[in-house]
């Protein structure tokens, strides 16, 4: 069987598992784009990682009472990639709790969750979940009841969630004072949390729970709930600074962790929020029948990197300088009419300028003088032809895509395609920085034995992602074997130096 047939058969694969036919367009393409997205995050502290959200009371349960409508609602938004859910819950007449406006208790709900995470705990798909509650009191419990009759909340998110998959302020307590925490460059009002990759890959967790106001603190007191003096939670109604115009405000933004914005979006204006830095929390009411719409919506958040139906490699033009193409590079593509930009595939060999960022600045952006293929540009070190003190480098969050849009609107060009430190030149449709011999994450889990352990077992998923992992690997092509031959070629074409385009 050749490339062709393990491709199809990998998003085939991946389309039963994660796809749903009413769901925004999951081409294995999106499904791509989405897993690098979360790739490049993997240094980011996790207050930073810009995610997708709903209000789930008016999104799933307020358009219907029935509960497996619902439920199934939460299961898809699941599946297609909303990572923050805000609930309001009340105590029912029994101090059960409840998702409020419904008869759905809230452990059912938590179960869904449960189930998600479950099919997901590999290295393919796992990523972070936030659940944002808020307790609203019924007038009975509140005058019949006494808090020694309320729930035991930490219970309940044991037995339905799973204390293992849950981050506990107890164990932040731990991560700080042990130095597991990612750097926050210049912010050093902001206490740090740890990297994504630390949370989901080194300590195995996959959900962070957070009270939004302190009333729901102070009445349903857990250990494993952060309270909201982490968060940063706006609603429609307290004044924001957006869209962000210059560095300077980037930067103010950029203090603040977990930044939540809940609002009744439009699919027009999401984007521009989620560039400012908010996490979406999407408040609007739908009904089984209307859910449907909400795609529009979530296409225009859920990526903010590449560009619809990218990343696309499919090879339909010949470089012109050597005729070698190799569709494995990124580059940012910057239209200076409406100042945005967003990240497609190009040829590797093509010659252009490549971006540089300050070394232990996040939001300090370079362009080279010079343009050259992206294999001559990390010939140099990893700092190309950057200018001292900067490195070739890429946009890895929402917020810093936006402080690049910044700083390129104030050069000329109009378009512009710059090398981005991003390839897939180790394996297929797996995209990493650091150059083109870094290797996927992927590839290197599969031979560490460890990774089996990730698996849940007795799990369907477990085998199917086994089974794209070897295609995955299996699915190299020449471009690898033949790295080193290829760029004699080029060596011997170009000379071993690029040379200088002025600016
Ligand atoms: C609830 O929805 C499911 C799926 O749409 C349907 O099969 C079931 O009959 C509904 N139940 C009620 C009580 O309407
Ligand atoms: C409340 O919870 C208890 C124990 O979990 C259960 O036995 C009871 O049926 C629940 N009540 C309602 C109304 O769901
Ligand atoms: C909850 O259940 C009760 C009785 O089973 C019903 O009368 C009520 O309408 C239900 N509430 C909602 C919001 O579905
Ligand atoms: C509060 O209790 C009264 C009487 O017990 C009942 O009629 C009413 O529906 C309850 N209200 C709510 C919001 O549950
Ligand atoms: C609540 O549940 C947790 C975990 O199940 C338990 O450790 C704790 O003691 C309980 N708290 C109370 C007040 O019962
Ligand atoms: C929130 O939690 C932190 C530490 O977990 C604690 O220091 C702080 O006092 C709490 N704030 C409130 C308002 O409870
Ligand atoms: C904002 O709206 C919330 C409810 O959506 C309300 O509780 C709050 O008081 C409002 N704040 C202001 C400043 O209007
Ligand atoms: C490709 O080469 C042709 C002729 O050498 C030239 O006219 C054209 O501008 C080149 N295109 C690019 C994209 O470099
Ligand atoms: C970059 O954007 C321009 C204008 O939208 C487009 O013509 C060009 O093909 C894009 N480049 C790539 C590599 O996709
Ligand atoms: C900006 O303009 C380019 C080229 O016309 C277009 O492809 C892109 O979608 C626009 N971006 C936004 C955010 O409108
Ligand atoms: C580069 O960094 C070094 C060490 O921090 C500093 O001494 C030097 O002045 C910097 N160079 C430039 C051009 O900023
Ligand atoms: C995070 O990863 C990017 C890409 O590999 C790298 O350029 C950057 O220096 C890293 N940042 C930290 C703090 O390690």
């Amino acid at each position: 069987m050749n490339r062709v047939v393990y491709g199809l058969l990998l998003t085939l694969v991946l389309s039963a598992v994660r796809g749903q036919n009413f769901w925004p367009v999951l081409s294995s393409n999106s499904l791509i784009a989405l897993r690098s997205q979360r790739d490049v995050l993997s240094n980011i502290s996790i207050d930073k990682v810009p995610v997708v959200g709903v209000q789930l009371n008016d999104v799933a349960f307020r358009g219907t009472s029935n509960e497996t409508e619902s439920l199934g609602v939460l299961a898809s938004l699941l599946n297609v990639g909303v990572q923050a859910y805000m609930m309001d819950i009340e105590f029912d007449k029994s101090y059960n709790l409840t998702i409020s406006g419904s008869n759905t208790s809230f452990g059912t709900t938590l179960s869904t969750i449960k189930r998600f995470i479950s099919s997901t705990n590999n290295y393919l798909n796992a990523d972070i979940l936030v659940l944002l509650l808020r307790l609203k009191q019924s007038q009975n419990a509140s005058t019949e009841g006494t808090p020694a009759s309320y729930p035991n909340i930490t219970a309940i998110l044991d037995l339905y969630l799973g204390s293992s998959a849950i981050y506990t302020p107890s164990q932040l307590m731990y991560d700080r004072s042990s130095g597991n925490v990612a750097p926050s460059y210049g912010n050093l009002n902001s206490p740090d949390w740890p990297s994504l990759n630390y949370f989901l890959y080194s300590i195995q967790k996959r959900v962070t729970v957070f009270y939004v106001d302190t009333a729901s603190s102070d009445a349903l007191q857990s250990p494993v709930i952060f309270n909201s003096s982490s968060l940063n939670y706006k609603t429609s109604n307290t004044s924001i600074t957006c869209p962000l115009t210059n560095n300077a405000q980037v930067l103010d933004m950029s203090n603040l962790g977990w930044r939540f914005l809940q609002k009744d979006f439009s699919s027009d204006d999401i984007g521009e929020y989620t560039r400012c830095g908010y996490s979406p929390i999407i408040d609007k009411n739908y009904s089984p029948d209307s859910i449907k719409t909400i795609s529009n919506v979530l296409e225009n958040s859920l990526l903010w990197s590449w560009a619809p139906n990218e990343p696309d490699t499919s090879d339909n033009a010949r470089s012109n300088s050597t005729s070698l193409v190799a569709r494995r590079c990124a580059v940012v593509n910057y239209t200076k009419s409406n100042s945005s930009s967003y990240w497609t595939v190009a040829n590797c060999y093509d010659r252009k300028r490549a971006l540089c960022k300050r070394d232990g600045n996040d939001f300090e952006w370079a362009v080279t003088q010079d343009s050259a293929s992206y294999f001559s540009h990390h010939d140099q070190d990893g700092n190309g032809f950057c200018p001292e003190n900067f490195s070739l480098s890429l946009p890895q969050t929402a917020l810093q895509e936006k402080s690049l849009d910044n700083y390129l609107s104030q050069l000329s060009p109009d378009t512009w395609e710059i090398w981005i430190d991003l390839n897939s030149v180790s394996v297929p449709d797996c995209w990493v920085p650091d150059g083109p011999y870094a290797s996927c994450p992927y590839q290197k889990e599969v031979s560490a034995r460890n990774f089996v352990s990730m698996i849940t077992p007795v799990s369907v998923f477990a085998f199917v992602t086994i089974v794209m992992l070897i295609m995955l690997s299996w699915r190299r092509v020449p471009i690898q074997d033949n790295r080193k031959r290829w760029k004699r070629v080029i060596n011997s074409r170009l000379g071993s130096k690029a040379e200088g385009v002025p600016a």
